[in-house]
């Protein structure tokens, strides 16, 4: 009985895949895929951002390092750790969060295009830097419950991370019958002062933040409220928020895309026909909340916090689920 409902319901994923497939190639761009593989038995590159000169992606993934894409032949090498006790003995391949506290978890990656530095969020470890020669990261603030995402303003240096709970941990997260509440944040780290002020608060399900490329604002995930609230930096409405967007599905992350004021979205929409199934997009919007492209990321399906970042023509896809970085071109 139970063998025959999954062998049932694996048919009906197959189905829904091949459907997925077929429209995507069908009807829109971005239809050709391919896998950056990380190496064996890690996962979780929940980011995947470039340097000043194009090089990259780096990802940060779960056994605690920040690895960079070194081309084909060569695969994924060792950048960045965060945690001091880290050894790659204990640590490498691993996905045990109860050594966190031990190897580190890095998230969400930004890096300071002025000064090269990397800025890192942690989730044991709060917020970090590390000069462009990697190696151990130095800590800027700690003592946070969980740190999600993050974006680098380079002009003034400001960083924008965004706190996921006051009461919960990553480790919590996968306690059965986990549910996240409505106490996240969003904060900024200033360089100069190194003090971290709190710019946002009651966020419930806070994904990864993105600073405007005119500098005037930063949009704010909210994956459990469905929902992107706006908050001004500058002009008239400077330290109000606003709602930016509803109804776009779950969005989980936010990245400027190459045009100049556009972003990129990922959200993961229900499947009409399978409500347990979740099926991620790459949304295009602007500044006035206007959605002007959907890409379909289906090799994604059913994996929690995508994070859509353009690069060169073409969309990096990393997930806290898989075991590459995938890369749609046209
Ligand atoms: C690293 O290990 C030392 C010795 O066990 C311990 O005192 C220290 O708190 C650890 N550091 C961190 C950041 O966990
Ligand atoms: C966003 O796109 C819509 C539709 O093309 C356009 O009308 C609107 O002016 C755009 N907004 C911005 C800020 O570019």
């Amino acid at each position: 009985m139970v063998a025959m409902k999954t062998s049932c319901s694996l048919l009906l994923v197959d189905l829904i895949v091949w459907f997925l497939l077929l429209g995507n190639v069908l009807s829109n761009e971005y239809t050709t895929f391919k896998k950056l593989v990380l190496p064996p038995s890690v996962t979780g590159p929940e980011s995947a951002v470039f340097d000043r000169g194009g090089e990259g992606p780096y990802v940060a993934v779960a056994d605690g390092r920040i690895l960079k894409w070194q081309g084909p032949t060569t695969g994924f090498l060792d950048f960045a750790f965060t945690s001091p006790n880290r050894t790659k003995k204990l640590c490498d391949g691993t996905n045990d969060l109860k050594l966190g506290a031990i190897c580190g978890r890095p998230v969400a990656l930004s890096f300071n295009y002025k000064t090269s530095d990397l800025y890192i969020t942690d989730a044991f470890f709060g917020l970090l830097v590390v000069g462009f020669n990697g190696g151990l990261a130095t800590q800027l603030s700690g003592g946070y419950k969980y740190f999600s995402g993050i974006d680098v303003e380079s002009y003034t240096g400001n960083v924008y991370m965004t706190d996921a709970s006051l009461t919960y941990g990553i480790r919590d997260m996968t306690k059965p019958g986990f549910k996240p509440d409505s106490t996240g944040r969003l904060l900024k780290y200033d360089p100069r002062t190194q003090r971290v002020t709190v710019l946002l608060t009651g966020l419930s399900g806070v994904g990864g933040p993105s600073v405007s490329s005119d500098r005037k604002y930063v949009l704010v995930p909210e994956y459990m409220n469905n929902q992107i609230q706006r908050h001004w930096l500058q002009g008239p409405k400077k330290d109000t928020n606003e709602v930016f967007l509803t109804d776009c599905g779950s969005p989980k992350n936010i990245k400027r895309a190459a045009n100049d004021g556009e972003f990129w979205v990922a959200v993961e929409k229900q499947v009409q026909e399978s409500p347990m199934l979740s099926e991620p997009h790459g949304l295009r919007v602007n500044g006035s909340a206007t959605v002007l492209q959907t890409v379909p990321l289906p090799q994604f399906l059913n994996m929690a916090h995508n994070v859509v970042q353009e690069s060169n023509d073409a969309l990096y896809v990393g997930s806290s689920h898989s075991d590459f970085v995938g890369v749609y071109t046209n």
